[in-house]
């Protein structure tokens, strides 16, 4: 068994040069992903860091619209996933068509948009943000009159709170974080009390009011690294505790409940990789028209932050 996966991820080594292609896994990927990856990061920065590469072929273990960010962001490149099926349930959670509608009935008010949104919905942004910088983006909107924020109502409403802006809000929200209860925190507390909490910006505001720090998955990776406490209860889903463990050796990480578990973030295994290498497929191009005016909601964004 072991020797076959020694096999399997030389083979991936051996593609992977051959077509100058780099491996990014999100942070949720399942370890044996996460083994092979070139990147681990959060939703934006592991594009961010493709672009910067010389490859020629982006191989991308996450979900669509992470990959189609990929694209935007590098249209030279082929921008290939393992499982094309692993879609963002919050993402397909509105429609280029719904923004447009949503505009309409708000002419004065300035879009912002969630990473965590189809590369069409991105191109009817005026802001794209992350979870890192969704409160900096709302900041920096001073002048608006009216701010729209899709499609997560949770990170939203937790944008709103910390900005002290009211916002017109979508109903979408991430399925894997909202079962993360308020009594999965109460209880791992009681089983670790000297465990700071972190927990996803995508989790339900009573979860969010019980947190020590509220943090996107690259955060939460800076901050168990600098942060002097040993025990760290983790409000978000599974998959970053393998890195965080991995990072942090001396450290003890908790899941806050075995629920937060993603389907569509561990669709990715390595024989998919391997078979993405083989056949170069299933590619994610966006339209250059589309992919335009995506770029440019991406790139007003990182002008803020
Ligand atoms: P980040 O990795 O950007 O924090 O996003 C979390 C998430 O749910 C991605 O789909
Ligand atoms: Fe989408 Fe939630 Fe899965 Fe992230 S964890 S890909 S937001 S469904």
């Amino acid at each position: 068994m072991i020797k076959e996966d020694k096999q399997l991820v030389s083979k991936i080594k051996e593609l992977k040069k051959k077509h100058n292609a780099v491996i990014l896994a999100h942070n949720y990927q399942l370890p044996e992903v996460q083994d092979i990856a070139d990147f681990r990061g959060d939703s934006l920065e592991l594009s961010r860091m493709a672009a910067k590469t010389e490859a020629k072929v982006i191989v991308f273990c996450g979900v669509y619209f992470m990959a189609e960010t990929a694209s935007i962001l590098s249209p030279d490149k082929l921008v290939i996933m393992p499982d094309a099926s692993a879609g963002c349930p919050m993402a397909d959670m509105m429609t280029a068509d719904d923004l447009q509608k949503l505009k309409k009935a708000h002419p004065q008010a300035v879009a912002v948009g969630y990473v965590n949104t189809s590369a069409a919905v991105k191109a009817e942004l005026d802001y794209c943000c992350t979870s890192t910088n969704a409160v900096k983006v709302i900041n920096a909107l001073k002048d608006a009159k009216e701010i729209i924020f899709v499609p997560d109502k949770y990170l939203a409403d937790y944008a709103a709170k910390q900005s002290g802006r009211k916002l017109i809000i979508w109903h979408g929200f991430c399925p894997t974080h909202v079962k993360i209860l308020p009594e999965d925190l109460a209880r791992e507390k009681r089983f670790h009390p000297q465990a700071k909490v972190m927990v996803h910006p995508e989790c339900l505001p009573q979860v969010v009011a019980l947190a020590d720090a509220v943090l996107s998955t690259s955060q939460m990776a800076k901050f168990a690294k600098e942060d002097p406490a040993k025990e760290f209860i983790v409000g978000t889903e599974s998959g970053l505790v393998y890195r965080l463990k991995q990072d942090n050796p001396d450290k003890e990480f908790y899941l806050a409940s075995e629920r937060a578990v993603c389907p569509n973030m561990k669709r990715t295994t390595q024989e998919k990789v391997l078979w993405a290498l083989e056949e170069l497929k299933d590619e994610v191009k966006v339209p250059e028209e589309i992919r335009k005016k995506a770029r440019l909601a991406i790139e007003r964004m990182l002008e803020i932050a």
